[in-house]
């Protein structure tokens, strides 16, 4: 039985502060969004329209009620909305955390159009999303931004040639965007994600996370899956005041997966079989 891991929030450390957290809905982007909550900011989340109301549930029954904005982030008229629809309701912005993405993950078949909408969602929506939280950040003397990148970014997968080069296109993005925007005192980061059991990695999983845990859990050297929760700590360090010096970098938060050698695959798979 795989058990979720739980997080102490730091208490208070967010307050008086405005996150906005795309695709906040579910999986990642809500276990940020939740903590953000618990340490005291003011959050609005995006998701795309059927995800939002499940997403309205699951907070209201951990006692909260963020701003849900329902769209597509491969909109520009949406990215705008996103911004003054969080400034109307909170009237500031401190942090962005651009984590909705699509998943098309294809290769030698894959289509312009594919190509299209993987990098209109993610780098291009990102880079629109820095570009228009910017001036409300400014206002405030400063901000953080974390883009959510992956494992993709950094190494070679099947069948993966439109999300691994998006991903790829985060990590410049992100230093990109952190040298210009270092003047007006905006840090900007990413984190890199393993394989972290969320609804596609279920669905591809046929829902059975007994079984598939331990074989795409020994890619790590943890020799497991990494759950969303796991993600929160390592996002909202990059956002805190702790992380003042860090800019233009990535964190992995990957278990071990980007510094595992072939070689070290034999002792995950143990461990992971074990289990
Ligand atoms: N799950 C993993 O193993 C893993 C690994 C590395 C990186 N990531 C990255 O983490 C991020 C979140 O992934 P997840 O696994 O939590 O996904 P998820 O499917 O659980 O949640 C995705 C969220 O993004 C929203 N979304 C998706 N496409 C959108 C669009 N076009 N417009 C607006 N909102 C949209 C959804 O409504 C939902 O709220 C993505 O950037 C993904 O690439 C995931």
């Amino acid at each position: 039985m795989v058990k979720t891991p739980t997080r102490t929030p730091v208490a208070g450390r967010f307050k008086g502060k405005v996150a906005l957290v795309t695709g906040g809905t579910n999986g990642i982007g809500y276990a940020i969004a939740l903590e953000l909550l618990r340490e005291g900011a003011n959050v609005a989340v995006s998701g795309l329209p059927h995800d939002a109301e499940g997403g309205r549930a699951a907070f209201a029954k951990e006692g909260y009620s963020p701003l849900i904005i329902a769209g597509d982030m491969a909109e520009e008229a949406f990215c705008k909305k996103l911004i003054d629809d969080t400034v109307a309701k909170y009237g500031r912005l401190d942090y962005l955390v651009n984590n909705a993405f699509s998943f098309i993950a294809k290769g030698l078949d894959a289509t312009r159009a594919d190509f299209h909408y993987s990098f209109n969602v993610g780098p291009f929506g990102f880079a629109l999303m820095i570009q228009l939280a910017a001036p409300a950040m400014r206002k405030n003397g400063g901000g953080a931004i974390v883009n959510v990148s992956s494992i993709s970014s950094w190494v070679a997968q099947p069948n993966r040639w439109t999300y691994n080069t998006a991903k790829g296109a985060v990590t410049q993005l992100t230093r990109c965007a952190a040298l210009d925007l270092a003047p007006d005192n905006i840090r900007v980061n990413s984190i890199s994600p393993g394989w972290i059991w969320t609804r596609e990695v279920d669905k591809a999983a046929g829902g059975d996370r007994e079984k598939f845990d331990p074989i795409w859990g020994q890619y790590h050297m943890l020799a497991r899956m990494g759950h969303p929760i796991e993600m929160a700590g390592p996002a909202l360090f990059l956002l805190s005041d702790d992380a003042s010096f860090v800019t233009g970098t990535d964190l992995p938060v990957d278990g071990g997966y980007n510094g595992i050698g072939p070689e070290g695959l034999g002792q995950t798979s143990k461990i992971a079989g074990s289990r």
